[in-house]
C-alpha cells in the first residue's frame, strides 16, 4: 500500500496531486487542435437531430458527484441555454419526474455503482428518456446500462474522500457542454476556441496551484481547532462551496455548512460570531461587488474570513483576513482550479485532528445499498 501512494503520506494527498494529469488525460484526445473544437464524434453517438431536439437536460448524483452535477447546470446552461435540473439520484428516483423523449439524462458516478443513481438511470430509460454517463470506470454497471458514456480519465481513486474524480468530472461537463453548443450553433466559433484554449491551460493552472500547499496547510492548522465553519460564494462560487464543505465534513469532522451569499441575512447570519471561521469565494466577476457585500456583513460580525480570489485581484484582501489566489482563466472554469485549495484545507485540517484521512468514519468508497 506504501508503495502505491508514490511516497505520499496518504491517497488522498497523492490523488489532489494527480489532478493535473487527470486534466491532460480526461482533454487528451477529445480536442481537434486544428479546428480548436471539441470532437467527442468517437465516443458519443447521438445524432445531431437528437442533440437539437433535446428540450431539458436532467443530471442526477450523490454525493462529490452531485456537486460536479450542480456546476454542470451554470455550465451547459451558459453553452447551451438548455434548461438543466439536478437531482440528488435518492430524491430522483421516488420523485416522479417529468422526463419525456426530449429530456437528455446525465448521470454523473466516479464509481458508476452508486445504487441510487443506478436506479435513477433505470427509472429515466423506462420514461423513455436517453441516458448520458459521466463515470471513471468502464465497465462499471452505469457504463453498461447508459445510452452513451463519457468516460473520466481520473485513474482509480482510492481514498474515499473525492477529489480527482470531481475535477475530472468538471473537465467532461465543459467538453460536453462546449459539444453540445458546437452542434446546437448557440456560440461563435471564436467563443468556442477561446474556451477551448482555456481548458488546455487548466492543467499547468492546477500545477501552478499546488504550489501553495504549505501556505493552506498553515490555515488548515489555524481551523482545525474550531467546530463550526462557513463556506459562502454566489453563483459558480456556491456550487464549489458545497464540494469544499462537504470535503471537510467528511474527513475533518468539523461541522460546515455551504451557504449561498445572498441567502445570509435569511438565517446563517445568526451564527456568525466573533473568531468564527468563513471561507469567501469571491472569483466570479459578474457578481464580485454583491460578493464584496457578503463579506463586509460576515466581518462586521467579527468573523474570521479566508477569501479565494482571481489572480491579480487587489481589492478583496482590504475587506478579509487572508487571502489565496488562483490563477485566471474564464468565468465558467474557475471550479475547476477554486476547489483545489479547498481540498487540501479540508486534508490538513484532517490531519491536524489526528483522523484516518482515507477512510473515514462510517463513510464508504462507494454505496452499492439504498
Ligand atoms: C460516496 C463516496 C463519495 C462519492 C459518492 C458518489 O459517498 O464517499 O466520494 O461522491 O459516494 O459516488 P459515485 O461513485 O457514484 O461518484
Amino acid at each position: 500500500e506504501t508503495a502505491e501512494k508514490d511516497g505520499f503520506d496518504h491517497f488522498m494527498l497523492k490523488e489532489i496531486y494527480e489532478q493535473p494529469r487527470a486534466y491532460r488525460e480526461t482533454i487528451s484526445n477529445r480536442i481537434n487542435h486544428q479546428l480548436n473544437t471539441v470532437d467527442l464524434s468517437q465516443e458519443i453517438n447521438l445524432t445531431e437531430d437528437y442533440i437539437k431536439s433535446i428540450d431539458k437536460i436532467h443530471i442526477v448524483a450523490c454525493g462529490t458527484a452531485y456537486h460536479a452535477g450542480l456546476v454542470g447546470k451554470y455550465v451547459i446552461e451558459q453553452l447551451t441555454r438548455i434548461p438543466v435540473e439536478v437531482d440528488v439520484a435518492s430524491e430522483y428516483r421516488y420523485r416522479n419526474p417529468i422526463i419525456t423523449p426530449n429530456t437528455l439524462v446525465m448521470v454523473i458516478s466516479q464509481s458508476g455503482e452508486t445504487a441510487d443513481t443506478l436506479a435513477a438511470l433505470r427509472e429515466s430509460q423506462r420514461n423513455g428518456a436517453k441516458v448520458l454517463a459521466i463515470t471513471n470506470v468502464n465497465g462499471s454497471s452505469v457504463s453498461r446500462e447508459a445510452d452513451e458514456v463519457l468516460l473520466t480519465h481520473a485513474g482509480p481513486e482510492i481514498a474515499v474522500a473525492s477529489t480527482k474524480a470531481y475535477t475530472s468530472q468538471l473537465v467532461a461537463i465543459y467538453l460536453f457542454g462546449l459539444y453540445l453548443s458546437q452542434v446546437r450553433e448557440t456560440h461563435e466559433d471564436a467563443a468556442i476556441a477561446k474556451y477551448i484554449q482555456a481548458i488546455k491551460e487548466l492543467p499547468a493552472q492546477a500545477e501552478k496551484l499546488l504550489e501553495f500547499a504549505p501556505i493552506i496547510k498553515q490555515f488548515a492548522e489555524r481551523f482545525a481547532k474550531h467546530e463550526d465553519l462557513f463556506f459562502i460564494g454566489r453563483s459558480l462560487d456556491f456550487a464549489v462551496s458545497l464540494e469544499g464543505s462537504l470535503k471537510l465534513k467528511e474527513i475533518s469532522y468539523i461541522h460546515s455548512e455551504a451557504y449561498p451569499a445572498g441567502e445570509l441575512k435569511h438565517g446563517t447570519l445568526a451564527l456568525i460570531t466573533d473568531g468564527i471561521p468563513v471561507i469567501a469565494l469571491a472569483t466570479q466577476e459578474d457578481i464580485y461587488e454583491k460578493m464584496v457585500s457578503n463579506i463586509i456583513e460576515v466581518k462586521a460580525r467579527n468573523a474570521y474570513v479566508l477569501g479565494i480570489a482571481l489572480e491579480g485581484d487587489t481589492e478583496l484582501a482590504k475587506s478579509v483576513d487572508e487571502v489565496i489566489t488562483i490563477p485566471k482563466t474564464l468565468p465558467l472554469l474557475t471550479p475547476a482550479l477554486s476547489v483545489i485549495p479547498l481540498q487540501l484545507l479540508a486534508y490538513y485540517a484532517a490531519l491536524a485532528r489526528g483522523n484516518d484521512v482515507d477512510k473515514p468514519r462510517n463513510l464508504a468508497k462507494s454505496v452499492t445499498v439504498e
